[in-house]
């Protein structure tokens, strides 16, 4: 039961490493492409009749990116989506 528990933190850790390193990737990754060229920081929040969930978030990062020509692959648009969804809209998964 001991181990159990352990391995349970141990495994806890570690995704939550992986996600913080998404997170960093996806602000780079934002930084790199020059999303702000075209947005504001106030462009990025909640709106019922627009942006109103993760999945939609993340469909209107995969849009944007293809319409900037981007280059990114569909990794790169979750760290992107992750990044925002910390930063601005906390929305759950
Ligand atoms: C050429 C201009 C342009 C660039 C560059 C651009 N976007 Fe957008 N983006 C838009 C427009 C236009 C909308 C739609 C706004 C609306 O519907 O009112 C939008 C919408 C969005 C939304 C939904 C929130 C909103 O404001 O409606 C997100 C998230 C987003 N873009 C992320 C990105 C990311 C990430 C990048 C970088 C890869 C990026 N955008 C680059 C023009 C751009």
């Amino acid at each position: 039961m001991k181990y159990l528990k352990l391995a349970t933190m141990i495994s806890a850790t570690i995704l939550s490493t992986f996600l913080q390193a998404g997170i960093e990737e996806g602000k780079v990754l934002f930084k790199e492409a020059d999303c702000m060229r075209c947005h504001k920081t106030v462009d990025f929040k909640h709106r019922e009749d627009k942006i109103n969930s993760y999945l939609i978030l993340s469909r209107s990062v995969k849009a944007c990116a293809r319409n900037s020509a981007a280059p990114w692959f569909d990794e790169d648009d979750e760290s992107v989506t992750e990044y925002l969804n910390k930063k601005y809209y906390h929305y759950k998964k």
